[in-house]
């Protein structure tokens, strides 16, 4: 049997203008998805016959990526992240499925772990009509902090670039590394689930719609954009208190982007008192909010009273791993 496991992410600056070229930054956390893979007499995935319509990531990475054909395989799979909430859940998959396949397929051979991420790229593409950010796999690969850009960003190690053919044409991303600083501060980040799902192709659509009724709306992009990039400066230095300004600032661009939602904004108001920073994460419209404390108890009580489901994270999880 061959187990791996991948953590999810949550972005803490930059959804949604990343879309248009400007920087995201993101970052592992502790929860992910766990996978074990056993040879069997027959294709099995969570208990039940594998049907590989319903499993369109899994599929893509056997047959498209690896060619396999060997004995049919048992896959079980354990995940801690909410899905479809904007922590990456599908790309923690894919992470995961690629690790254990090649674990089992090349025993001997050093995983590559950036051709891992492509490759899980490939396979968010392929299960979402040709359109996916490498935000997700990227980060769920490399661990710690990860920043998306069209263009070179001051203070990171370039890591690998990708492309990707989407209806829409070929768009390229660069993907640098920052490095977090060696002590957090007793900081901890805390995930608060709306327990609403978040569809992303419908969100990014939206938002995509409203730039072009309202031109003026591109300056909300611009604002993220120097919000990102002055966060990302405050959290390698261990800044957690201007990271924390820098979070709600940018709460209000997306709210202004109409992609927040009266839950994220009740969950966002609810644990503000006892944070240095909150917003929504990822998509918006559901999913999750995403906050920094130095209280983390505290801040996932408030969570649950104002009725969302909370997760705690340190900040600088590794990235994907074969156990
Ligand atoms: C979703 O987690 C983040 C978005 O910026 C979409 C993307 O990067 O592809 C909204």
């Amino acid at each position: 049997m061959v187990e791996a496991f991948a953590p999810g992410k949550c972005i803490l600056f930059g959804e949604h203008a990343v879309v248009y070229g400007h920087p995201a930054v993101a970052l592992a956390i502790d929860q992910g998805v766990r996978v074990s893979l056993k040879k069997s007499e027959e294709w099995r995935i969570g208990g039940e016959k594998f049907d590989p319509f319903k499993h369109p990531h899994i599929s893509h990475i056997l047959h498209k990526i690896f060619y396999y054909n060997g004995e049919p395989l048992d896959i079980k799979i354990e995940s801690q992240l909410f899905p479809a909430a904007g922590l990456g859940s599908s790309a923690a998959l894919s992470n995961a499925i690629g690790a254990a396949l090649h674990k089992m397929m090349k025993p001997n051979e050093k995983i590559d772990i950036v051709k891992l991420a492509k490759i899980g790229h490939s396979a968010e593409a392929a299960a979402q009509e040709g359109r996916a950010s490498p935000t997700d796999t990227a980060t769920s690969a490399l661990g710690g902090c990860v920043v998306v850009s069209g263009e070179p960003v001051k203070g990171t190690e370039h890591i690998f670039n990708t492309e990707l053919v989407t209806p829409e044409g070929k768009r390229s991303w660069s993907i640098y590394k920052s490095i977090l600083p060696e002590k957090t501060d007793g900081i901890w980040l805390i995930l608060g689930f709306t327990g609403e799902s978040s569809p992303t192709g419908k969100m990014v659509a939206g938002v995509a719609n409203l730039l072009s009724q309202v031109p003026s709306k591109k300056d909300e992009m611009e604002a993220i954009n120097e919000i990102t990039l002055k966060g990302l400066d405050a959290l390698s230095k261990g800044n957690f208190e201007a990271v924390g300004l820098a979070m709600d600032e940018c709460h209000k661009h997306l709210q202004n982007l109409n992609v927040s939602s009266d839950s994220l904004d009740r969950l966002v108001e609810a644990v503000r008192p006892y944070s240095l920073g909150a917003k929504m994460t990822g998509a918006g419209g559901g999913g999750c909010i995403v906050a920094i404390s130095r209280n983390p108890q505290r801040v996932s009580e408030q969570i649950e009273i104002a009725g969302g489901i909370p997760m705690i994270s340190k900040i600088g999880t590794k990235g994907v791993k074969i156990i």
